[in-house]
């Protein structure tokens, strides 16, 4: 018999491991920008705009930032990880995202304004927990092309926040309103159709 599961148990625990390390590596760097174009802590609890000067972020990496006190994930997507979203496309609940999780300029099939740049807030669909941004390819499982996996109860999301068919989270990552203020900067919170 094998130990597939006591194997699948480490790797999953390596995965979260990882990918913890990663995200607060993540907020980290991303504090000392995300800071200077903020607006004051008292605007900020009620809720007003974040400016994100997105222009320091590499391919393939993703930043953590707050709005109205929830994560935002903005994340630079590779060619190949824009590629990637097509051959998933199958094996996802809602892939033409026709549940209203994102704007309606973000009804696409990149789930955003630019296709490189992805923004989504980084609570799962499910109870809430906030999954894991893992992009290597086959980590997950052998047929993984890197996305999002939630440690909480394995909900499994693609790089566009889409949500695999059959997981505990019934819906796809939401795609909170934004728009560019120029072409390094969006503003989180301010709905409009215009990309610079
Ligand atoms: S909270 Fe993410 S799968 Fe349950």
């Amino acid at each position: 018999m094998s130990n597939d599961g006591v194997d699948s148990g480490r790797r999953m625990l390596l995965i979260g491991a990882t990918a913890a390390v990663g995200a607060v590596g993540a907020v980290g760097a991303a504090i000392p920008f995300v800071r200077s174009w903020s607006p004051s802590a008292k605007a900020k609890a009620a809720g007003a705009p974040v400016d994100v000067d997105f222009s320091q972020i590499q391919p393939g990496q993703r930043i953590v930032v707050k709005w109205r006190g929830r994560p935002v994930w903005l994340l630079r997507r590779t060619p190949e990880e824009l590629a990637s979203l097509k051959k998933v496309e199958s094996l996802l609940r809602d892939p033409n995202s026709e549940d209203p999780q994102q704007p309606e300029y973000a009804k696409n099939e990149w789930r955003s304004i630019k296709p490189e740049l992805l923004v989504l807030i980084g609570i799962c669909t499910h109870l809430g927990c906030s999954p894991l941004y893992v992009p290597e390819i086959g980590k997950v499982e052998p047929s993984w092309q890197g996305g999002f996996f939630c440690p909480c109860h394995g909900s499994k999301y693609d790089l566009a926040g889409r949500v695999y068919s059959g997981m505990p989270a019934p819906k796809n990552l939401v795609v909170p309103p934004y728009s560019y203020t120029s072409p390094s900067v969006i503003t989180i919170g301010v709905d409009k159709e215009n990309p610079a």
